[in-house]
């Protein structure tokens, strides 16, 4: 069976950064799932088709992208990457999310990373849903505040304009639309190792979770 590691948690826990360090230090492939959720959207607005529509779920079947090997994402062979990161597109991303047809639709495509010699796998139910038989299980957390001041310091980085009350709020009414829906709530798995990351670096999360993996 190939091995896979998935990472869950909410926005801003700093599951990206780490389900890359960790698929680096491993050798293994990564999914970052959200991704897949945000490109979905971008692929429904592109064709002018409304969020609730019944179509977005062919638009979920169909995606037509694919990902360089340093994560840059492509839609219909144009890169999204700039566009695909904006709390605009995280925003449609959860609002879809939300579907059972999207996500029904998306399943098997997630599954389709697990290849040799491994996978990681970032995302809201890798370890619930997708990948229930993974055999390292993580799940991190941080306060809504300090995962906003990383989410602001990140977009400002890359160029992005960003307000970090706007961020605080988006983020809190991301993680109650996250956590309180009706499929796929963001939950840990039963056997997860759940870490709250508010006061631990990245370096020291990492120590933890490899620590976690190779018991
Ligand atoms: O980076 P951030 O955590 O803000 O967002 P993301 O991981 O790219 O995910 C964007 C949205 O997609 C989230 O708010 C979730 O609602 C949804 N999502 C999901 O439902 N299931 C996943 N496996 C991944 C993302």
């Amino acid at each position: 069976m190939i091995p896979v590691i998935t990472i869950d948690g909410p926005s801003g826990s700093g599951k990206g950064t780490l389900a890359r360090r960790l698929a680096e230090q491993l050798g293994f492939h990564l999914l970052d799932s959200g991704a897949l959720y945000r490109l979905t959207a971008l692929a429904a607005q592109k064709r002018n088709i409304d969020l609730e529509a019944p179509e977005v779920a062919a638009v979920a079947q169909s995606l037509n992208v694919r990902f360089d090997p340093d994560g840059a994402a492509y839609l219909d062979d144009a890169c999204v990457d700039s566009v695909l990161r904006t709390e605009q597109t995280g925003a449609m991303a959860s609002k879809i999310a939300a579907r059972p047809d999207v996500r029904a639709a998306l399943l098997e495509r997630q599954r389709a990373f697990a290849t040799a010699p491994g996978l990681v796998a970032d995302g809201r139910d890798m370890g619930t849903v997708v990948f229930p038989d993974a055999p390292a299980k993580l799940f991190l957390d941080a306060s809504a505040q300090i995962r906003a001041e990383r989410r602001y310091k990140q977009l400002i980085e890359n160029g992005l304009s960003a307000n970090l009350a706007a961020l605080v709020e988006e983020i809190q009414a991301r993680d109650d639309r996250d956590r309180n829906r009706a499929v796929a709530p963001l939950v840990p798995a039963e056997d997860a190792l759940v870490v709250d990351s508010t006061h631990l670096s990245i370096e020291a999360v990492e120590a933890r979770m490899m620590e976690f993996i190779r018991a």
